[in-house]
């Protein structure tokens, strides 16, 4: 068995972390204009304005745990390994709560949070602490260019030939917590069904391309995402 797991902002809504969009109109990108924060174009026009914002969810994500829905993952990762399964862990959020999950394989397809890049030089390092326009990259030393290490609106996401390859040879696709509204993430349901690969939605209520999976469980991810994975390894 190989299964492609996508998940989204909503997989981190139990740990505190807000989503971007829902329902309800509460998401991050209903309070803050993603085009004035989350774009190459605002980072050039308003640095200190982009620093801060990136540097609020920092701090909010160090605050943060992962929750039952990580470390169910996590548990459908190691018993894989142990039968010569495969789990394919393909994330849109930036967050690290699938490594403290105890995922040991998470492909971040939109960037880290965790992590910065010099736009000097490219070279990507570990940060934890506040990001600002003083400092200095510890690779090339020059001041000024580091940016948080996140794919912005109008940016290539990260590591797609390798995505598309694992998703063509997977036996099912699974998408959780994600509202399918970005792509090209939320265009893997549809490449998935012209392979012929089975698909299953795992969301807090029908997502917005729900009609194009074959089957949907509803519910916080702590709790639909837990009875799933209880329901994959138990199957022989
Ligand atoms: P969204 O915020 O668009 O969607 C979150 C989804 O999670 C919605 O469908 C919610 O119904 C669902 N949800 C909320 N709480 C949940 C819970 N407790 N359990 C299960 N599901 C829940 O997030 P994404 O689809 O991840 O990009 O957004 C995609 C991208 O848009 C993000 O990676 C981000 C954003 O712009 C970048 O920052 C580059």
């Amino acid at each position: 068995m190989n299964i492609f797991v996508l998940t989204g902002a909503g997989i981190s809504a139990e740990s505190g972390l807000g989503t971007f969009r829902d329902k309800q109109g509460t998401g991050l990108w209903a309070q803050f204009d993603p085009m004035k924060l989350a774009t190459p174009q605002a980072f050039a026009a308003n640095p200190d304005e982009v620093h801060a914002f990136y540097n609020a969810r920092r701090h909010n994500l160090l605050d943060s745990e992962p929750n039952p829905a990580h470390s169910a993952l996590a548990r459908l990762e190691n018993a894989f390994e142990g039968r010569g399964d495969r789990l394919e862990l393909v994330t849109q959020n930036v967050d690290d709560l699938h490594e403290r999950g105890g995922s040991s394989s998470v492909i971040h397809i939109h960037g880290e949070l965790l992590k910065a890049r010099c736009t000097f030089c490219q070279t990507v390092a570990e940060w934890r602490g506040e990001l600002g326009r003083s400092d200095i990259c510890t690779s090339c030393n020059r001041t000024g260019g580091m940016r948080p290490h996140i794919v912005w609106f109008g940016e290539f996401p990260m590591f797609m030939d390798e995505i598309e390859t694992s998703l063509a040879a997977s036996d099912l696709f699974v998408a959780i917590g994600t509202s399918g509204s970005v792509y090209p993430a939320a265009g893997f349901v549809s490449q998935a069904r012209r392979l012929g690969i089975a698909t299953c939605e795992l969301n807090l209520e029908p997502s917005d391309n729900a009609g194009e999976f074959d089957e949907g469980h509803y519910g916080p991810a702590s709790k639909v995402v837990d009875e799933w994975v209880g329901r994959v390894l138990s199957e022989p």
